[in-house]
């Protein structure tokens, strides 16, 4: 177990400030942070196993009745902390836009149609080599507010804890080749452009599925000089 968390090893996250992307502006600290030593609280737990895991959790195209609409595709990769040991056990989970690019959700009333077969949620353990899979549809691309005729590029949002409450991780996973990247002020916001790409799958025909589904990869590094960057769980 890891007793100390360098603060140097946050250098691939966003500023807090960062003014294009609107709602840093109203929510960065204007103070210096108050530096709080680690405790054994922050070093321990939380603690997921299986058994909280429903049947289809892992597997977003099967939680309903029918199928949902758009591109079927798996997402699977690994995840490892600092120094790239796998982390096992650890619960992966995600949400996400329907193929119209639409969230369950009473804030989202964009224009483009709910579906009745698709929640847009999964949960999934790491196994021994810190592999998580989820099956699922391929999001689309959304309107938000931020800027005039701003879109979001299709994304999978992402929260891990890994081994402890100070490896917690909110990220967003994007797809390779999106035109929207370069015009997104939350991908933008990234200085490092190497930390950028870290957020980026890779199509991987190992991991397609003839006559099934399409393969990304996605590896998920929690903290150190080659951690994912994080994006802040609450904006779109
Ligand atoms: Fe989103």
């Amino acid at each position: 177990m890891l007793t100390a968390y360098p603060t140097a090893s946050l250098d691939a996250h966003p500023p807090y400030l960062y003014p294009d992307y609107r709602s840093t502006v109203k929510r960065a600290p204007a103070r210096p942070l108050v530096v709080i030593p680690h405790t054994l609280s922050e070093l321990t737990g939380p603690v997921y196993g299986h058994e909280s895991l429903g049947e289809h959790d892992g597997d977003l195209t099967r939680q309903h009745t029918g199928e949902p609409l758009g591109e079927r595709i798996i997402v699977t990769g690994r995840v490892v902390d600092e120094d790239g040991r796998p982390v096992p056990d650890t619960l992966v989970e995600m949400w996400q836009a329907n193929a119209a690019g639409r969230y369950v959700h009473v804030v989202d009333q964009h224009p483009a149609p709910l579906d009745p077969n698709f929640t847009g949620a999964g949960r999934a353990v790491t196994d021994a080599q810190g592999r998580y899979r989820f099956t699922t549809i391929k999001p689309g691309a959304y309107p938000w507010k931020n800027h005039a005729n701003a879109w979001r590029p299709a994304h999978i949002h992402f929260s891990l804890f890994g081994p402890s409450f100070l490896s917690r991780l909110v990220t967003q996973m994007y797809f390779p080749g999106d035109p929207l990247l370069a015009l997104d002020p939350m991908w933008m916001s990234i200085p490092d452009e190497r930390a950028r790409l870290r957020m980026m799958s890779t199509f991987d025909i190992e991991t397609t599925e003839p006559e099934w589904a399409l393969g990304y990869r996605f590896d998920i590094v929690l903290r150190g000089r080659d951690a994912t960057p994080t994006e802040d769980p609450h904006d779109d």
